[in-house]
C-alpha cells in the first residue's frame, strides 16, 4: 500500500525523542461529542457501532476535529470494544448508560468458549484505517488503538463499565486461572488486532489500560503490567521506513512508572495527577511523556487555560531531544466548548516554539 508523503512528523518525532520546533498536541476522544457535527454524523448512522462499523462514516468522523483545530495527529474512529464484541460477547451502546455486553464471560464454561477471533470479523476497521490514511493526504500521523488485556477484561466480566470492578476482582482473587486464560486470550487478539491496524496503515498504537490504576499492588504486576508486556513485545515496530511508536497509557499508573517505562514502548500516557517533571526524572528519560492536562480546565475562562498549559510545558522541563506530547489527562469531557480547544492547541503551539527557541 502507498500512501501520501507524511508532511508534518512533529508527534512521531517526539514520541521517538527526536528534536521537534515546537511540543505537538492531539486529545484523547478529539472526535466525539462535543464536537456538533460528530452528533450530526452519529444520527445518520444511527447509533455508535454503526459509526464506528462504517468506514466512511469512521473516516468522516476521524477528520472532523482536524477541520477545526491544528492537532498533530488523527486517532482512528473506533473503540476498544471492538475486540470482545468480535468473540461474539454481543456489544451494545446503550444511550446515556454506556457499553454493554448480552454475553459477559463469568463462568468457567463461558471462559472455556472464548478465543481470539478471526480477525476478518475486525475487517471493517482494517478497512476504516486505510481510507483515512489516504483522506488525511500526509497531514498528520495516524494513530492505531486497542485496550489492554485488563482493561477490556474489565467489560467482559462486568458485562459493562462498573464502579467498585467487584466481579473481575472475585475472579481475581478466587479464580485466577481463569482470569489469566481471558487475560492470554486477550493479549493474543490484541497483538494481532494492533498489528492488523499497522499492516493496514496506523503510525503510532496506543494501548489504554484504562482501568489498570484500579488494582492493589501486586495484582497490577500480574494481571494488567504482564500482559500488557506482552503485547508491546508482539508488536511490528517498523513500516514504510520509519519506526512505529507504542505508547502505553495506564490511567492512575504514574505510582508505576518505572515498570511501564520498562515494558519496551517509546511513550507513556500520563493523567493529570502526575507531575510530567517528576515521572521524567523518575524514568531518566527513558520513553516519552503524553499527557497530562486535566480536562476540567477546559471549562475555565481562556485566560486560565492558557495559564494551565504552560504550567504543563514547564513542568515536562526543557525539551532538550523531544519527549513530550501535549494530550489531556484522560478523554475530553462531552460537554467542552470547542472555543476553548482552539485556545489550548494555540497555547500550546505558540508556548511551546517559545521555549524550543524558535
Ligand atoms: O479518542 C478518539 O477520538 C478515538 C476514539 C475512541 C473512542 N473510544 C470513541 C468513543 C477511543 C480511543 C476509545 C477508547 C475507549 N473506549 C476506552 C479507553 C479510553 C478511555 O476513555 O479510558 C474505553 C474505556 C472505551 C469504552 C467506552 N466506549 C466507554 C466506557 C464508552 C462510553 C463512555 C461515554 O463517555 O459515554 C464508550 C463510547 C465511546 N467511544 C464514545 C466515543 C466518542 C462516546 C459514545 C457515543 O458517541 O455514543
Amino acid at each position: 500500500m502507498n500512501f501520501p508523503a507524511l508532511k508534518n512528523d512533529v508527534f512521531l518525532r517526539a514520541l521517538m525523542r527526536q528534536p521537534v520546533p515546537y511540543t505537538p498536541i492531539w486529545m484523547m476522544r478529539q472526535a466525539g461529542r462535543y464536537l456538533p457535527e460528530y452528533n450530526e454524523t452519529r444520527a445518520r448512522a444511527g447509533s455508535f457501532m454503526g459509526l464506528a462499523k462504517n468506514r466512511e462514516y469512521a473516516c468522516e468522523v476521524t477528520l472532523q476535529p482536524l477541520h477545526r483545530f491544528e492537532l498533530d495527529a488523527a486517532i482512528l474512529f473506533s473503540d476498544i470494544l471492538t475486540v470482545p464484541d468480535a468473540m461474539g460477547l454481543g456489544l451494545d451502546f446503550v444511550a446515556g448508560e454506556g457499553p454493554r455486553f448480552a454475553h459477559p464471560v463469568r463462568h468457567e464454561d463461558d471462559v472455556r468458549k472464548l478465543a481470539v477471533p478471526d480477525m476478518g470479523r475486525l475487517e471493517y476497521v482494517f478497512e476504516a484505517v486505510s481510507l483515512i490514511r489516504r483522506e488525511l493526504d500526509g497531514r498528520v500521523p495516524l494513530i492505531g488503538f486497542a485496550g489492554s488485556p485488563f482493561t477490556i477484561a474489565c467489560y467482559m466480566v462486568e458485562g459493562q463499565g462498573s464502579d467498585d470492578y467487584r466481579l473481575i476482582k472475585s475472579m481475581l482473587y478466587s479464580r485466577p486461572d481463569l482470569a489469566h486464560r481471558i487475560l492470554q486470550i486477550n493479549a493474543d487478539a490484541t497483538v494481532q488486532y494492533l498489528n492488523a491496524q499497522i499492516q493496514a496503515g496506523a503510525q503510532a498504537v496506543m494501548i489504554f489500560d484504562s482501568w489498570g490504576g484500579v488494582l492493589a499492588h501486586e495484582a497490577f504486576q500480574q494481571f494488567s503490567l504482564a500482559y500488557t508486556r506482552k503485547v508491546v513485545q508482539g508488536l511490528v515496530r517498523e513500516r514504510e521506513g520509519r519506526p512505529v511508536p507504542v505508547i502505553v497509557f495506564t490511567k492512575g499508573g504514574a505510582l508505576w512508572a518505572d515498570q511501564i517505562a520498562d515494558l519496551g514502548c517509546d511513550a507513556m500516557g500520563l493523567d493529570w495527577t502526575a507531575s510530567l517533571g517528576e515521572v521524567r526524572h523518575r524514568v531518566n528519560d527513558k520513553v516519552a511523556l503524553q499527557g497530562n492536562l486535566d480536562p476540567m480546565v477546559l471549562f475555565a475562562p481562556e485566560a486560565a487555560i492558557r495559564e494551565q498549559v504552560r504550567k504543563v510545558i514547564d513542568d515536562y522541563g526543557p525539551v532538550g531531544n523531544g519527549g513530550h506530547v501535549f494530550n489531556l489527562g484522560h478523554g475530553i469531557s462531552r460537554f467542552t466548548p470547542p472555543d476553548a480547544v482552539s485556545v489550548l492547541v494555540d497555547e500550546v503551539h505558540t508556548y511551546s516554539r517559545r521555549m524550543h527557541g524558535a
